[in-house]
């Protein structure tokens, strides 16, 4: 059992944090998208003790978060497609995934053996700031257990690993809520997974539809797992109202338990989706009954989130 420190968003606790990925222990941090938790990405030991803080299968590759464009390119072998997504992007919730460099110095535990590797540059300013500090790429998973519903405050990150991590770095909630959308770069561009930043924004900059590659239970994505997101209750989707027993997830104007938005706006539905679901599941009900979320924007990764969250569990 370890003491799991929870440390304050200043330079103190910066520093503290920054020390412990050089010292090869696990840190909890805030980004945009959801809490990562984080290990020195050219440490074998500490990326492995990510996999056994987290239950999470090995065969399933780690995102590398730096702190510049510049700090990606090496690591990975750069492209035009490359360039103009990130120009446009990062700072943000896009992942890219690119062919690794033979010379990328990173752990073989963080790509699971693939000849290629998912990296990010985050905005969140504390991200940001322990990533400058730390200087040196940080593989971050999101830091719930596996298969789980993902973190987006300290305390979610201290309910599920608490005991199992060195220390979080407390940056309040994440201000977009669901994990960055991955772009896979190593032939035609590919949508690998939906995320914080809507499919629409990537194809209007590109010129062109993405080829896309998400299909619930298919590994391209190997983390794409169908059951995934889960919380202990069960959850019903496109529920109108709430049956005897169930807590109802309402979006846009309607009775219901809790509203991921009340106007009907994706975004703060994105950001309300994992705290809401952390909440209800929390209480008694044994069933989490869902409005319909359209499916365009955000909604894409919203509902695809759901429907991972009702698949059946293995
Ligand atoms: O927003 C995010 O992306 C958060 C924050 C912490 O940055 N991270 C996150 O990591 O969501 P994780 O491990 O929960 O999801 C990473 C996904 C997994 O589905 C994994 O399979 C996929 O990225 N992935 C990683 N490397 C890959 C690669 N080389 N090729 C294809 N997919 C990859
Ligand atoms: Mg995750």
């Amino acid at each position: 059992m370890t003491k799991t420190e929870l440390l304050p968003p200043d330079a103190a606790g910066i520093a503290r944090a920054a020390q412990h990925l050089a010292a090869g222990a696990l840190v909890a941090f805030p980004t945009e998208t959801v809490y990562g938790l984080g290990a020195d990405a050219r440490n074998s030991l500490a990326v492995a003790r990510i996999f056994e803080a987290k239950g999470r299968p090995r065969f399933n590759p780690l995102i590398v978060h730096v702190a510049s464009l510049e700090l990606a390119q090496t690591y990975v072998h750069w492209s035009h497609q490359a360039e103009v997504l990130a120009r446009a992007f990062w700072p943000g919730p896009l992942t890219l995934v690119l062919p690794l460099r033979a010379d990328a110095g990173l752990s073989d535990l963080v790509t699971a053996d693939l000849p290629s590797l998912a990296v990010r540059v985050p905005a969140h300013p504390l991200a940001r700031q322990l990533l400058t500090a730390f200087n040196g790429p940080v593989a971050a998973p999101s830091a719930n257990p596996s298969g789980r519903i993902s973190p987006t405050t300290a305390a979610h990150v201290i309910a599920g690993l608490d005991g199992r991590i060195e220390a979080v770095l407390d940056g309040g909630p994440c201000p977009v809520g669901l994990e960055s959308t991955i772009i896979g770069l190593t032939g035609e561009p590919t949508l690998l997974r939906h995320g914080g930043l809507a499919q629409e924004q990537i194809e209007a900059l590109l010129g062109h539809p993405l080829q896309q590659d998400t299909t619930p239970g298919k590994l391209t994505a190997p983390g794409q797992m169908e059951s995934h997101y889960a919380p202990n209750a069960r959850i019903r989707l496109h529920a109108t109202s709430a049956a005897p027993g169930e807590v109802l997830l309402g979006f846009g104007p309607m009775p219901c338990t809790l509203n991921l938005s009340p106007t009907g706006s994706l975004t703060e539905a994105a950001a309300n989706l994992f705290p809401h679901l952390h909440r209800l599941d929390a209480g008694d009900a044994t069933t989490i009954a869902i409005a319909p979320i359209p499916e365009t924007g955000l909604g894409r990764a919203i509902n695809d989130r759901l429907r991972r969250a009702a698949a059946p569990r293995p």
